[in-house]
């Protein structure tokens, strides 16, 4: 099947504007006529019996795991570790005695993802991967599958399997809470409906998005992102994203890093981007970006509406403060395209990157 751009000038924009319909698709996928989760009974089982959850995954796969860790620890109260697959053999965890391990891989044939699923298969653990293709290789070795629903995703740069990632996350967490019996005081189908129709308003937004990207990124080689708890996880994705398609060097940090070294690079103009979307984090990530302005920094506060401060360059709609990161990351990724467009950089085949790894 071709893949067309239509209309757009690049599939990453294409792909980061499909963002909101694939979660809308996602809850219809997930949900039956009785408006209840629809999961497989055999991985809601795996989820329920399991005493450990060991993450695996890559690249912008790996941020999602990142977030992923937070809905299962917070919302099902599994315990869960978030690896990245090159490293897994290197440092193999100390296992625990029912270990369940979840393979996040947009195109399920990262060589990586792949080599860590083999050797617990060996070892007889039981796996489960979340992939956007169904037919892929770790969805196939994997006992059990979730697909993304995201449809073909073209562009280098990871966009909408990213948010589709979370999205599926958020259901499994969900799914497996209520298996366990653990009272929720929320329904997770219509906060990610909530958090479409944040999507696509900051979708809309591009002509603001692309005006502060030439405020703040038209001359720099080099960009911070600082932001703590899940802000923090979506920092990390958004220094990937800028970097591969724009080359401008980027780093995602915990603020509170900040003082153990970072904060000795930043000069007068050095631009950083702030996520400050969680209530409860909200006065040390501020105290963070007057640390940072003291020594000169260009700050770009991307905060949320509700609890937004005068001289905020940016907030997105309110959203349930565990979803934030659908939201949060448009900005973050329409912000690295008009970068890499201003650039002249090739957006869709940033140099030396491939779409999916398939060499260890
Ligand atoms: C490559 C791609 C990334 C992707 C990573 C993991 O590096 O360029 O966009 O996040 O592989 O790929 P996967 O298909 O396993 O999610």
């Amino acid at each position: 099947m071709d893949i067309e751009k239509g209309t757009y000038p690049h599939f990453m924009l294409k792909e980061v504007d499909e963002q909101p319909f694939v979660i809308r698709k996602i809850i219809q996928e997930y949900q039956d006529e009785d408006d209840r989760i629809k999961l497989d009974p055999e991985v809601r089982e795996a989820m329920k019996e399991c005493d450990r959850i060991y993450i695996i995954a890559a690249g912008t796969s790996y941020h999602a795991g990142l977030v992923g860790k937070q809905f299962l620890e917070k919302i099902s109260g599994i315990p869960t570790e978030v690896h990245v697959a090159s490293e897994f053999s290197y440092n193999m965890p100390l296992l625990s005695e029912k270990p369940l391990f979840v393979f996040i891989s947009q195109s399920g044939e990262t060589a990586d993802s792949r080599s860590v699923l083999v050797q617990t298969k060996k070892l007889g653990h039981p796996a489960l991967t979340l992939t956007n293709v169904p037919g892929s290789t770790l969805s196939r070795e994997a006992d059990y599958t979730l697909h993304l629903h995201a449809g073909p995703e073209i562009a280098v740069a990871s966009t909408k399997a990213y948010t589709a990632q979370i999205a599926v996350l958020a259901i499994l967490a969900v799914d497996t809470a209520r298996a366990k019996g653990i009272e929720l005081e929320f329904d997770p189908m219509q906060e990610l409906g909530i958090a479409a129709n944040a999507m696509e308003a900051l979708t809309d937004q591009k002509e603001e998005l692309e005006n502060l990207t030439r405020e703040y990124l038209s001359t720099t080689r080099n960009c911070f992102f600082i932001g703590r708890s899940i802000d923090h996880y979506v920092g990390v994705e958004g220094a990937l994203k800028l970097k591969e398609i724009s080359y401008i060097q980027a780093e995602g940090f915990a603020g509170g890093e900040l003082k153990h070294g970072t904060i000795a690079l930043i000069e007068e103009g050095t631009p950083v981007i702030a996520l400050a979307t969680q209530e409860s984090v909200s006065p040390s990530i501020r105290g963070n970006v007057q640390e940072v302005e003291a020594r000169g920094a260009n700050t770009l506060t991307i905060s949320m509406k509700g609890i937004e401060e005068e001289g905020d360059e940016f907030a997105i709609p309110k959203v349930h403060d565990l979803l934030t990161p659908l939201a949060t990351v448009i900005p973050l990724q329409l912000i690295a395209y008009y970068a890499a467009l201003h650039r002249d950089c090739d957006v869709d085949k940033p140099r030396n990157l491939a779409k999916s790894v398939t060499v260890e």
